[in-house]
């Protein structure tokens, strides 16, 4: 047990601690980082036992592996992004914009969820365990109306639990009376902990909230959501401060006016992060998608200068995206540049290239770039693509739309190599595309057989490019 407890408050930028709260650290001057800390005298000083000792080191192969043991949500992109499943006693956080579709996601991913194969299986109600400090129980039952849930149901035995408090001392309570075959606490900025001053949403709050959910989770086995919004003041009491507690970290993405949503590891310690799963909001809940290429790409305009195609990679999975350019004479005095779902200084980067080397000259031209869909493109495959869609914007000359490109751009203007070739031509074959300019250094490692038909050119640098795309039409 723990020893004699102080709280003191500690500023997160600085590590300035104090025995009462301030606005502002007077150390470093900023505001608004004070945290409450539970300072813990140690055992030794206040005269207990040690428990030097106690502590028993096991042989590794005494130890039984948890490895297969994975529950299926049924929800396939959502166990994607977990890694092939829920691992029993982890905790996961998910984290989001408000609004963005959270609770849906949970609610929709354990509505029916029995846990079966889970040490927690078969439990009295034998469904999950929703803890709701936002939303009222009738509020809940109303969404899952709306999402059909009800009449989805497979398993008429496991009936969903709601709980709706905020005392994480009374959830866990409840939860060790229950013992679910999983625990959602939404969200983790709503619930505070009797043992800390302050109020829920502060970082020392949260903080020690989702420390006390991980011990309770691998105490007990059993999985733990928790939702976490992301604030507006940015990192501070929001997921960020979480992300090295919890097991996984998901974050859940798309812009209010589009319908898709991607759902984002950007942490996980039983699986592969950079994994997405793509999902799209409609009144009846989020619908998975499973071939996103074909909907990001299905309103293309197929003969419209400035739109290219795009092989991108996102974590291990190949993704078809469209991007934009339009680049038109300038009406103020000074060029714009403005760079939506691509970096805009990898963008910039790109047009200067483009000036430099193959004397495009956009000087007193406005270049925006598009990524459609709503979609982030973080990887630099993209380049080629982006200088592409410039150049067909400025001179008015259409891309084939059968057309995709993938490569990275140095700044000599060479075109490097990019990683997993084959995968992004395997995946545009399939929805039908037939030509490709590549990494003439993929092009050389790749085997003509798996090419599926296409025609494929390589080039070195953007001439080379530029040459292919547009020297024919
Ligand atoms: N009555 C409704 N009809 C249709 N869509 C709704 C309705 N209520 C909420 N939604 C959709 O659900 C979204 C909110 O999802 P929610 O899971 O509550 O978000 P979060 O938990 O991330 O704050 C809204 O942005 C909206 O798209
Ligand atoms: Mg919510």
């Amino acid at each position: 047990m723990p020893g004699k407890e102080k709280i003191v408050y500690q500023c997160q930028a600085c590590g300035y601690s104090s025995p009462k709260w301030l606005g502002r650290c007077p150390d470093c001057g900023q505001w608004n980082t004070m945290a409450e800390e539970r300072l813990i005298t140690p055992r030794r000083a206040l005269g207990v036992t040690s428990s030097l000792g106690q502590a028993r080191p096991e042989p590794l192969s005494s130890i039984t592996s948890t490895a297969g043991k994975r529950i299926s949500t049924k929800i396939e992109e959502l166990d994607r992004v977990l890694g092939g499943g829920i691992m029993p006693g982890s905790v996961v956080l998910v984290g989001g914009d408000p609004g963005i579709g959270k609770s849906t996601l949970l609610l929709q991913a354990l509505f029916s969820f029995d846990g079966t194969g889970s040490k927690n299986a078969g439990t009295e109600n034998g469904g999950a365990l929703y803890v709701s400090a936002e939303e009222s129980p009738e509020q809940i039952k109303s969404r899952a109306e709306r999402l059909g849930l009800e009449t989805a149901r497979a398993n008429k035995a496991a009936q969903l639990m709601i709980l709706s408090e905020i005392s994480l001392e009374a959830i866990l309570a409840a939860a060790e009376k229950l013992a679910p075959p999983a625990l959602v606490i939404d969200s983790i900025q709503t619930i505070y902990t009797e043992e800390l001053p302050g109020a829920p949403g502060s970082v020392g709050q949260v903080r020690d909230c989702a420390a006390k959910l991980m011990h309770f989770a691998k105490r007990s086995g059993t999985p733990v959501f928790i939702v976490g919004h992301v604030t507006k003041e940015g990192a501070i009491a929001g997921p960020r401060v979480l992300e090295h507690i919890v097991d996984t970290v998901l974050y859940f993405e798309g812009q209010r006016s589009h319908s898709f949503r991607i759902l984002r590891t950007v942490k996980n310690r039983f699986g592969s992060t950079n994994e997405i799963g793509v999902f799209e909001m409609s009144d009846s809940g989020l619908r998975e998608v499973a071939n996103p290429s074909e909907i990001f790409l299905a309103e293309r305009p197929l003969d419209a200068a400035g739109s290219v195609v795009a092989a991108s990679m996102e974590g291990t999975r190949p993704l078809l995206v469209e991007i934009q350019a339009l680049v038109s004479p300038t009406s103020f005095g000074v060029a714009r540049r403005s760079a939506l779902g691509v970096d805009s200084q990898r963008a910039n980067l790109i047009l200067a290239v483009l000036e430099k080397i193959s004397g495009v000259h956009l000087a007193g031209l406005d270049v925006f770039l598009n990524v459609v869909g709503g979609l982030k493109i973080e990887e630099t495959a993209v380049d080629l693509a982006v200088a592409a869609a410039a150049i067909s914007s400025l001179r008015e000359k259409k891309i084939p739309p059968d057309l995709f490109i993938f490569g990275e751009v140095g700044l000599s203007g060479e075109v490097r190599a990019v990683n997993n070739a084959e995968l992004r031509i395997r995946e545009a074959a399939k929805i039908g595309l037939r030509q490709a300019i590549i990494p003439k250094a993929n092009l050389e490692k790749i085997k003509s057989e798996r090419n599926g038909g296409l025609r494929i050119t390589g080039v070195g640098n953007l001439n080379e490019a530029i040459e292919a795309l547009f020297s024919s039409s």
